[in-house]
């Protein structure tokens, strides 16, 4: 079987763009391949943290998961610092990546900015701690939202590195087996939903650190939240509803988040929609967003309801992932010459 590896960072608040981008596609890729979900909680800590919050959210966004859909009985879900060969292999790749690779990211130069004087190392080498993340688990497939594109493209790179400097006939003559140490995996982008917007600037992507929440659609917000949140949206003077329209951002983003959360085709909803105004438009988007999470949230009071079996999920998904990804540690080790220890 082929194999998926993904995770979400349990910082802030998890919403639309996360599930629609990511999660989702998760679901739909669990009965087809064998899948490794993570909460990636050492990624977390790259800005200043809480540590009450980050445990608190750690425990969340592993119970999204299960109320989202993914099912344990067909893959792993596990908290990434429960499995020490993430940072371990971080620190390999760390030493075997040039620092201008690392300088070239987006999302580095733009945190970095925002943090401005206290900005820490690991918000630089962040992306190789992601990278180790994919590459520990050989696997095929990473689905992800458009804004991980750049970091999916530097893990291919670094793959690629590490198997060209330490792998194949050098390797082989040094006793080791050969070949490859690391697959080279594919980035998943969704053709739709991988890039959500504010509710409030239809040209800056939803995101979970924005200050204002009136700009996302939170996984666990009310009925009423929602309705509230769509109703004083922002909007324009056009007549009608269309998407594409480069003067239109955010029509575009609320036909594309009613396309994906009615489960309907571009197509059918561009018709749908063409004559109706905001005022009709709005509450046909809040009802179908509700519509969408409330099985969500009904799911996710069950599971939070019930820690042993959320625990229970997490032991059992680290103790899977360790044998994985420990075997591929053990073989970076043996590549890069590391004594084994007996
Ligand atoms: P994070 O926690 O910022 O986001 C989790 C997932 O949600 C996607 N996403 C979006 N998709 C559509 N529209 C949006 N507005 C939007 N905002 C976020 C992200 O692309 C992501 O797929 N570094 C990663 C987490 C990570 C990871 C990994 C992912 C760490 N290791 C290994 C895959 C494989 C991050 O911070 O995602």
């Amino acid at each position: 079987k082929k194999r998926v590896v993904s995770g979400v960072q349990p910082t802030g608040s998890i919403h639309l763009g996360n599930y629609l981008g990511a999660i989702t596609n998760w679901v739909a890729l669990q009965d087809v391949y064998d899948t490794l979900f993570f909460v990636v909680d050492l990624h977390a800590i790259t800005l200043p943290h809480d540590p009450k919050e980050l445990i608190e959210a750690t425990r969340k966004i592993a119970a999204v998961y299960i109320a989202c859909g993914i099912d344990p009985s067909k893959g792993s879900i596990f908290v990434q610092s429960h499995v020490g060969a993430h940072a371990e292999l971080t620190w390999l790749l760390n030493c075997v990546t040039p620092i201008s690779w690392l300088n070239k990211m987006i999302q580095f130069k733009e945190k970095a900015r925002k943090a401005g004087e206290d900005v820490g190392t690991g918000l630089l080498t962040y992306p190789l701690l992601m990278a180790s993340d994919i590459l520990l688990y050989q696997c095929d497939l990473v689905p992800v939202g458009d804004d991980q594109r750049q970091h999916l493209e530097l893990t291919r790179d670094v793959a690629d590195r590490v198997n060209h400097l330490f792998g194949g006939k050098q390797w082989k003559k040094r006793g080791g087996p050969g070949g490859r140490i690391f697959k080279v995996p594919e980035a998943f982008i969704p053709p739709a939903g991988a890039r959500i917007m504010s509710l409030t600037d239809g040209t800056a992507k939803m995101s979970k650190s924005a200050p204002s929440d009136q700009s996302r659609i939170n996984l666990l917000d009310t009925r009423d939240e929602i309705a509230k949140k769509i109703t004083r949206c922002k909007t324009d003077s056009f007549i009608g509803m269309e998407f594409d329209n480069p003067e239109r951002p955010e029509c575009t983003n609320l036909l594309g988040i009613y396309q994906v959360v009615s489960g309907k085709s571009k197509e059918d909803v561009a018709e749908e929609v063409k004559a109706m105004n905001w005022g009709q438009f709005k509450p046909l988007l809040a009802e179908a967003i509700i519509e969408h999470l409330s099985p969500i949230q009904k799911r996710y009071g069950e599971v939070v309801a019930d820690p042993v079996y959320l625990d229970g999920v997490l032991k059992a998904g680290a103790e899977r992932a360790e044998g994985i990804a420990n075997a591929t540690l053990d073989n970076v080790r043996n590549a890069m010459g590391f004594l084994p220890r007996h």
